[in-house]
């Protein structure tokens, strides 16, 4: 997921001139490690900092306009975004871009591609290499806080999303951009062969979901970094971090034109940028609907465009956790907590479909409800003991609380904790826990995007058959983990699993990858990072957990 785009290349034979200038010399110069992720334990510097910067943002609503080129515009269409765990703060004020303002973005942005796109990767990446830089120190308890209070995430929450992921992304991408440069074709003497990685003729629109700030940041700066310009249109649930993250690109210096920075209506945007002639690539992150409607209206319009756009898409999941009666309780118990109610399960890694064996039932069961007793649910910035908060806004919250009417009357199904919902003050639903008899009840298919899970109890001697099951259900195939001890089962599900998730795992939860160590994609309706990138060949990453999980709560929580 942190490649830029590697396809966009032309290939230059120079016959006898020498070409070998061309190439990046520091390639391996750069060196970059993954952000350490604070613990902000009482008294820690970074702790205070962010209960600063969060009493600064309380009661306050910030003016956000579009910007297109240095300039920032105001339209007629104004939108609010409201806190999710406190519906009457409005965290920001913003406005709609319209067709007009969207085709100006659009022509602002081709006048500025030459010179950008000319520009040496390696003064791209620096812009890059600076922004992370201050996200990770100034600017870190402010993007954090806005993530907070924009977007309804805990302390860990907002620093694994707006702090250490999008500071990777910045990071990895840099490196990883400059080290393409070093990949060239053999050349016979007396020719020398060159590869130049240029960006794509036209623009890239990026359209990003609410619930990662990092990933506005990638679907907007990837394309950037790689040399092309982007109108980028955040989600109206994520304004305010988003904002943050665009002046931050423009301070460490981002030339204007090359990120314009429109929010939009949903159709209006889709509309105008599939009927240019000059898009050349849609970077989304978002529902199945929207991604397929997007990519019907590319396919109707590809007599007008001057390049076949490139779509790249992310789309969700249906996620599962298989154990077998060999696996380890206490790692089920607290890596099926974390994965399915962090976040309120709206994240698309997100565990919603949990199989146990009959045998060790009894004992998850006693477990989950146990600890499910002291889950905290409720404003994360005045109490950091909360695991979680109140999901996106009003039409998530009347779409779970539908799925919980359904529970309440399918005959296959029993709620054995939680299950209420209430949004008096913030969009509040509380963790849920249902067993279903029938494997392939709705539930167990369709992505709900909140905080709730579904247990499917299989006879330990149908794992085989409960393997199958879980690769067949769901249209999905973006995350997974298997449980077990024994060996042998790890290698059988492995193989029986390959195509059922993108990144699936060995005795750990399956939400939290970390960019550079577990790469991000899926298959299936869950779409696919960079389609274009692998040779037709797609990739599952597999990771181990060689340790026990511990506690499902932090440090910082105590
Ligand atoms: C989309 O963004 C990803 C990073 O998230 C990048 O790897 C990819 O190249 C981008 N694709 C396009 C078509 O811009
Ligand atoms: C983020 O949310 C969107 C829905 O808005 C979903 O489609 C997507 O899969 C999610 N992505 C991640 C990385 O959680």
């Amino acid at each position: 997921p942190s490649m830029g785009g590697g396809d966009r290349h032309s290939l230059i034979s120079e016959g006898h001139r020498d070409s070998g200038k061309l190439r990046w010399k520091h390639a391996s110069a750069l060196k970059v490690a993954n952000e350490p992720v604070l613990a902000f334990t009482q008294g820690s510097p970074e702790r205070e900092a962010l209960q600063k910067a969060l009493k600064d943002l309380k009661g306050q609503t910030e003016a956000i306009p579009c910007v297109v080129g240095d300039e920032e515009v105001w339209t007629s269409d104004v939108q609010y975004q409201l806190s999710p765990f406190n519906h009457g703060h409005k965290v920001a004020k913003f406005c709609y871009a319209d067709k007009a303002l969207l085709n100006k973005a659009i022509e602002a942005s081709l006048a500025a591609r030459k010179e950008w796109d000319l520009k040496p990767v390696a003064d791209r990446a620096q812009i890059f290499l600076k922004a992370a830089d201050m996200l990770s120190g100034p600017r870190r308890a402010e993007v954090l806080a806005k993530t907070m209070v924009g977007q309804g995430k805990t302390v860990i929450q907002a620093e694994i999303d707006a702090a250490a992921e999008l500071i990777d992304f910045f990071r990895f991408n840099a490196k990883f951009a400059v080290e393409l440069e070093g990949e060239q074709p053999i050349s016979v003497p007396p020719s020398t062969n060159s590869v130049i990685y240029r960006g794509l003729e036209g623009f890239v629109a990026a359209i990003s979901p609410f619930n990662f700030t990092a990933i506005g940041g990638n679907l907007a700066g990837a394309p950037a970094l790689m040399g092309n310009v982007v109108l980028w249109k955040p989600s109206d649930t994520a304004m305010l971090a988003s904002y943050a993250v665009y002046r931050i690109l423009r301070e460490a210096g981002l030339p204007p034109n090359i990120i314009q920075f429109v929010p939009a209506d949903g159709p209006t945007f889709g509309d105008t940028v599939t009927g240019s002639e000059h898009l050349c690539g849609i970077n989304f992150t978002g529902s199945v609907p929207t991604f397929k409607h997007l990519w019907k209206q590319v396919a109707q319009n590809l007599d007008h465009y001057r390049t076949f756009p490139r779509l790249a898409g992310e789309c969700g999941g249906k996620n599962f956790h298989f154990v077998h009666c060999s696996a380890d309780v206490d790692s089920v118990v607290s890596g099926t907590l974390r994965s399915a109610f962090e976040y309120g399960g709206q994240k698309c890694s997100a565990c919603s479909r949990l199989y146990v064996p009959r045998s060790l039932w009894p004992q998850i069961k006693g477990r989950l409800l146990e600890e499910h007793g002291r889950i905290k649910v409720g404003d994360p910035t005045e109490d950091f003991r909360t695991f979680f908060s109140a999901v996106i806004d009003a039409k998530s919250f009347a779409r779970i609380k539908k799925w919980l009417e359904h529970a309440r009357s399918s005959p296959s199904l029993t709620i054995l904790a939680g299950g209420k919902c209430d949004d008096s003050v913030g969009y509040f639903v509380e963790p849920c826990i249902l067993e279903s008899k029938d494997p392939r009840e709705p539930i167990m298919k369709e992505e709900i995007f909140g905080p709730v899970l579904t247990v499917y109890v299989y006879p330990d001697d149908k794992y085989r058959e409960t393997l199958q099951l879980v690769d067949g259900t769901t249209s999905y195939a973006l995350t997974g983990a298997v449980f077990a001890q024994d060996k042998d089962v790890v290698q059988e599900a492995t193989k029986m699993l390959r195509n059922a998730a993108g990144n699936f795992y060995v005795n750990d939860k399956s939400t939290g990858s970390v960019v550079g160590q577990q790469p991000f994609g899926g298959a299936r309706a869950s779409g696919e990072w960079v389609p274009s990138q692998r040779g037709g060949a797609t990739c599952e990453y597999v990771q181990f957990q060689l340790s026990p999980l511990g506690d499902w709560r932090y440090a910082y929580m105590q």
